[in-house]
């Protein structure tokens, strides 16, 4: 294996609080890199770098851990730029959207929603994420869900069963529960991780707590980790639903009771975090600083999909969480980074130590902070000798 030794970088962001300045961060100045094949061989203060058998210096840069981007939606056909125009004058966001997509997604074929889906995965990569999970949820039919989840798998290993995204319309709400949780999951079983619901009871096109736990309950008993959306248009039960059951993670929290804070604290679910949908449905942005003040793990992921929030930059998400969420940088980078590795329970990625994953990404900037200092300034990018997941 050939081995390279990167040098010129300013800042080193570890994620490894034994190294560096013992900070959650494990920040190092003028630091080194040794990569072997794709994961880290070596890291320390680059005077005391080990020789390799190439060298590339990065200029004076910062390097980071790659972006977790633990939530995203991106096989899918079509936008939905008037509806976002429509919610700029005042329509709110309900979910009600989510069917056009299912519509022009059926409609594509399969080769062409691969070419969709590998362009978004580029374009995520030219903003330094690389790590996605990718979720179905805009097939809704048995056939359409199972592609989705395939051309997924192609790209990544993090994909995620989502048939109960909303009950399509026309469908009966019973029924439509019974195929999701029968053989539309035997069929995507295979190509999934994880299993997600969007639980929401006030939205009137998702699912309400009983039928999430239903949803949630057969993905477990088909081997799938659980997900959830959950508390995204009202304090509803998917926070509580998701601690209870153990899900590695509830996604959006935008609207929490004190016991959805207690709960999440006392329990091992991850509360991801999405300001971008905030920004892009102009909403109330989630109060991260009481997630983070009583003790509970956040992640920070885009949730890049045509309907809530068309972003795939996790940078535009950082600067958002800094801004408008009150995280102090070194607080939206881990969350980024080690807290969406945590959404995924991965301990290979979010993390730069030797053995992990060389998923590295440069920042054209001397330190961190930037990455909120130059908001919509494209400075982040992934490294290119690494794979692609
Ligand atoms: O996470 N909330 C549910 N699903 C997506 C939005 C999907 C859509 O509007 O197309 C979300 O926000
Ligand atoms: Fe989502």
């Amino acid at each position: 294996m050939t081995t390279t030794l990167l040098t010129g970088i300013a800042e080193l962001v570890t994620n490894d609080p034994s190294t560096g300045d013992g900070s959650p961060l494990g920040v190092l100045h003028d630091a080194a890199v040794v990569v072997d094949g794709a994961h880290v061989a070596w890291i320390g203060p680059a005077a005391e770098a080990p020789p390799a058998d190439r060298r590339r210096d990065l200029g004076g840069r910062a390097v980071i851990p790659g972006f977790v981007d633990s939530h995203a939606h991106l096989v899918f056909a079509g936008d939905r730029a008037a509806e976002f125009a429509a919610r700029m004058e005042g329509v709110p966001y309900d979910g009600g959207g989510i069917a056009t997509t299912v519509a022009a997604t059926r409609a594509a074929d399969e080769d062409d929603l691969r070419t969709l889906l590998r362009a978004r995965i580029a374009e995520m990569r030219a903003q330094g994420t690389t790590t996605v999970e990718i979720k179905s949820g805009y097939g809704l039919t048995v056939a359409d869900e199972e592609r989705a989840l395939r051309l997924a798998r192609e790209v990544t290993c993090e994909t995620t069963f989502l048939g109960a995204h909303v009950v399509p319309p026309g469908a009966d709400r019973d029924a439509y529960v019974r195929l999701v949780t029968g053989e539309m999951l035997a069929a995507c079983a295979p190509h999934a991780r994880w299993i997600d619901v969007f639980c929401e009871p006030a939205g009137g096109h998702a699912f309400d707590g009983d039928e999430a736990r239903e949803v949630l309950a057969a993905g477990r008993a088909a081997g799938l980790g659980l997900r959830v959306h959950g508390n995204q248009l009202s304090a509803g039960p998917g926070v509580a639903l998701a601690v209870e059951m153990g899900a590695a993670s509830v996604d959006h929290c935008t609207h929490l009771t004190g016991g959805d804070v207690d709960a999440l604290a006392g329990g091992g679910t991850v509360a991801t975090l999405l300001p971008g949908v905030e920004f892009s449905t102009r909403s109330p942005y989630p109060d991260a600083r009481r997630l983070l003040d009583a003790g509970v793990t956040v992640a920070l992921a885009t949730d890049c999909n045509p309907g809530s929030c068309f972003t795939s930059s996790m940078p535009l998400v950082v600067a958002l969480a800094v801004r408008e969420m009150r995280m102090t940088p070194a607080e939206a980078l881990w969350a980024a980074t080690a807290g969406g590795a945590r959404a995924l329970r991965r301990d290979d990625v979010g993390v730069l130590a030797p053995g992990r994953r060389a998923d590295l990404t440069v920042l054209d900037a001397p330190g961190h902070v930037h990455l909120a200092y130059r908001p919509g300034v494209p400075i982040a990018r992934a490294l290119d000798w690494t794979a692609g997941h």
